[in-house]
């Protein structure tokens, strides 16, 4: 096992012991940690697990974590290629909204887990992970645009992510002019991709 992959295990452990969230550990059936190579060049962050994720213990295994792989396949990507995981790591009951408190919690767990993979790109999956990182940022506003930002002090070797904001896959799913949207955005990931590795 990497040193990376070690890392990420122990961080599953810390909060389970640190119990974060006994409520919604309560509720739900399992922690859903994250999925993919601890090696992952890009990150991929929703918002809280849905009811096949709380079932399996695995992010986007339902009808969003589908689009999302036909998409991954559009350019040439598979899940194997890529690191994916929630902000919040409990399914919220009857997949309301992560509460803010919620987020603020699980949010020191999550800059680990990138502190530890150090991806080149983080693509955020809806408003509630975008805004995670860029507070003042409205989705509809910067959707497929990357930006550079600061995450300070959390002992990330750069300092600095490059944050692409999407539409979250399972509100564009039945959405006809969203989901063209997210589909053209998503088609920009490499061009991006081959731009911060040049950089
Ligand atoms: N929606 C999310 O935000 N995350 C999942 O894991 C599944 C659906």
């Amino acid at each position: 096992m990497t040193t990376k992959q070690k890392r990420l295990d122990e961080l599953k452990q810390r909060i389970l012991a640190d119990k974060v969230c006994p409520e919604l550990a309560k509720t739900a059936t399992q922690l859903v940690f994250g999925e993919g190579p601890a090696s992952a060049k890009i990150v991929f962050i929703g918002e809280a697990p849905g009811k096949k994720e709380d079932e399996l213990g695995k992010p986007f295994v339902g009808a969003a974590g589908k689009f999302l792989n036909d998409m991954l396949e559009m350019i040439e990507l598979s899940r194997e290629d890529i690191y994916i995981t929630n902000i919040v790591k409990y399914r919220p009951p009857n997949n309301r909204d992560p509460f803010p408190e919620e987020k603020t919690v699980f949010l020191p767990y999550l800059l680990k887990q990138l502190e530890i993979i150090q991806p080149l790109l983080v693509v955020t999956l809806g408003r509630h992970s975008l805004n995670c990182f860029l507070p003042e940022l409205s989705i509809s506003a910067v959707h497929g645009q990357p930006k550079r930002t600061k995450v300070v002090g959390k002992g990330l070797k750069s300092e600095t992510l490059v944050i692409l904001p999407l539409f979250h896959p399972a509100a564009a799913l039945y959405n006809g002019g969203m989901r063209q949207t997210l589909i053209d955005d998503f088609a920009k990931i490499p061009a991006i991709l081959k731009r911060i590795q040049e950089s």
